[in-house]
């Protein structure tokens, strides 16, 4: 009677039952922990693109006048949005690539000598040398161009990994972590725009770690792994300046100090008074040339970055420096508000006083001290580097 009342009465039915129910226990486990997955990774995925997305916020309001609103750099600050801060080298594999073509093209001549090419195999070979030849050019000759204005811009293509030029051994992550909560202490000394401060709490800054993390996904995310295009690193305004030159001058003015030793003098700003001294002085072009292009610091130890506003070509912050001397000579001294000047009395005054003066269509943007930072030699030795600039 009470097996007629159950569902299963055959005992085999009833453990084919329990296997069944068994079995569909653990499908159902094993499709919520699979799931469960997915979900924590949605979960973290939204979190990481909050964190972007705040750090977006926090990067406009603190760091954008400094390191350009698409971090791309400027005066004030290197570029971060930058192949160069993620170790991009582009030219291993634009050499990787002319190399086979080339190779290509010396193995076709080789075989177009061939006793048993017939005209038709000739003519192939003429016609891809010939595309070989072009592709190079094309991929030579405008992008060597833009790449001279990068390297003005201070782009070393030998150095193209800013970690390790820096002789930094950890993650690109922990270099801008690290450098966010302690700042650059000394680097307002190669940076006109004060340098990097420390932004952690902890260290005195503003920014509590969580918004430092925040700071870190978002530049991070600008990383493009292996598909930066050379057209990035051209969009950079301005790269890391390296104070490798400063450091054994400023060593040496400490020291000056350090024994009472007299500093050299800073040239001030009365430009009368400059221009009379002036006259006892050269000026070396190509001196004047490095400083400018920060490849020297002044004698006063300062790096001018005169080059991260000038650009060679076209109007960056400041206006172009080819051509500066013909400017001065066919436009700004026709300009009766400089009546009467001389091109050097110019020069000298833009240099030391450049808010007299505000060359049309640009904003008095320009560095207000470099008479505490010059001498009288390395205004010299500008104003005699940029008299070449006479295209
Ligand atoms: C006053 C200008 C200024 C501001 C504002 C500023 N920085 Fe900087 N930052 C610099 C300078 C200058 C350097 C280069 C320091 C050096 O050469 O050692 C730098 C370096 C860095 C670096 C390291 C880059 C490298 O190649 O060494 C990172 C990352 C960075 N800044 C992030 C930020 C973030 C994020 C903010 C906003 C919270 C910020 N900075 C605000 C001026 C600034
Ligand atoms: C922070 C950006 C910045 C830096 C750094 C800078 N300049 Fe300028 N410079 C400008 C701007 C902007 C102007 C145009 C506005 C003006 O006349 O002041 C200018 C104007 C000039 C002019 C006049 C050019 C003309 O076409 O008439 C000269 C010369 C000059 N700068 C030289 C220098 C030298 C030399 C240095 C380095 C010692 C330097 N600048 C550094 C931004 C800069």
């Amino acid at each position: 009677m009470l097996q007629q009342g159950m569902i299963f009465p055959k005992i085999e039915n009833r453990i084919l039952v329990g296997i069944v129910s068994f079995l569909a226990i653990m499908i159902l486990l094993v499709w919520a922990a699979i799931n469960e997955g997915g979900r924590m990774r949605a979960l973290t995925a939204t979190f990481h693109a909050r964190s972007i997305e705040q750090g977006a916020l926090l990067f406009t309001a603190n760091c954008s006048t400094c390191h350009g609103p698409n971090g791309y750099g400027g005066a004030k600050g290197p570029a971060l949005n930058n192949p160069q801060l993620f170790g991009h080298d582009f030219f291993p594999e634009i050499t990787r690539q002319i190399t086979a073509l080339q190779t290509e093209k010396a193995d076709l001549n080789v075989e177009a000598s061939r006793a048993d090419t017939t005209d038709a195999r000739r003519a192939e070979i003429a016609a891809r040398i010939q595309e070989i030849d072009m592709q190079i050019q094309e991929l030579d000759a405008p992008r060597r161009q833009q790449l001279q204005a990068a390297i003005d811009k201070g782009y070393d293509p030998q150095r193209p990994n800013r970690l390790q030029n820096v002789g930094w051994a950890g993650t690109t992550e922990s270099f801008i972590l690290t450098t966010l909560v302690h700042g650059r202490p000394v680097s307002n000394n190669y940076w006109s725009g004060g340098g990097m401060v420390a932004w952690s709490q902890t260290a005195g800054g503003p920014l509590r770690m969580d918004q430092l993390e925040d700071l870190t996904n978002y530049i991070m995310n600008w990383d493009k792994g292996s598909n930066w295009t050379l057209d990035d690193l051209f969009a950079v305004q301005q790269f890391a300046i390296e104070p490798v030159d400063g450091a054994p001058l400023l060593r040496q003015i400490e020291q000056l100090q350090a024994s009472g030793g007299v500093l050299p003098e800073p040239v001030g700003t009365n430009v009368q008074e400059i221009l009379v001294a002036l006259e006892g002085v050269t000026g070396d072009p190509a001196r004047g040339d490095a400083i400018y292009h920060n490849v020297q610091p002044s004698q006063l130890g300062a790096l001018l970055a005169c080059s991260g506003c000038h650009m060679a070509e076209g109007a960056g912050v400041g206006p172009q420096t080819n051509g500066t001397y013909t400017r001065t000579i066919n436009e700004r001294l026709n300009d009766p508000a400089l009546a009467g000047y001389t091109p050097e009395r110019y020069l000298v005054e833009s240099i030391v006083m450049p808010a007299n003066y505000i060359v049309p269509g640009f904003q008095n943007l320009m560095v207000a001290d470099f008479g505490t930072k010059l001498t009288l030699q390395d205004l010299a030795d500008l104003v005699a580097y940029l008299e070449t600039m006479n295209q």
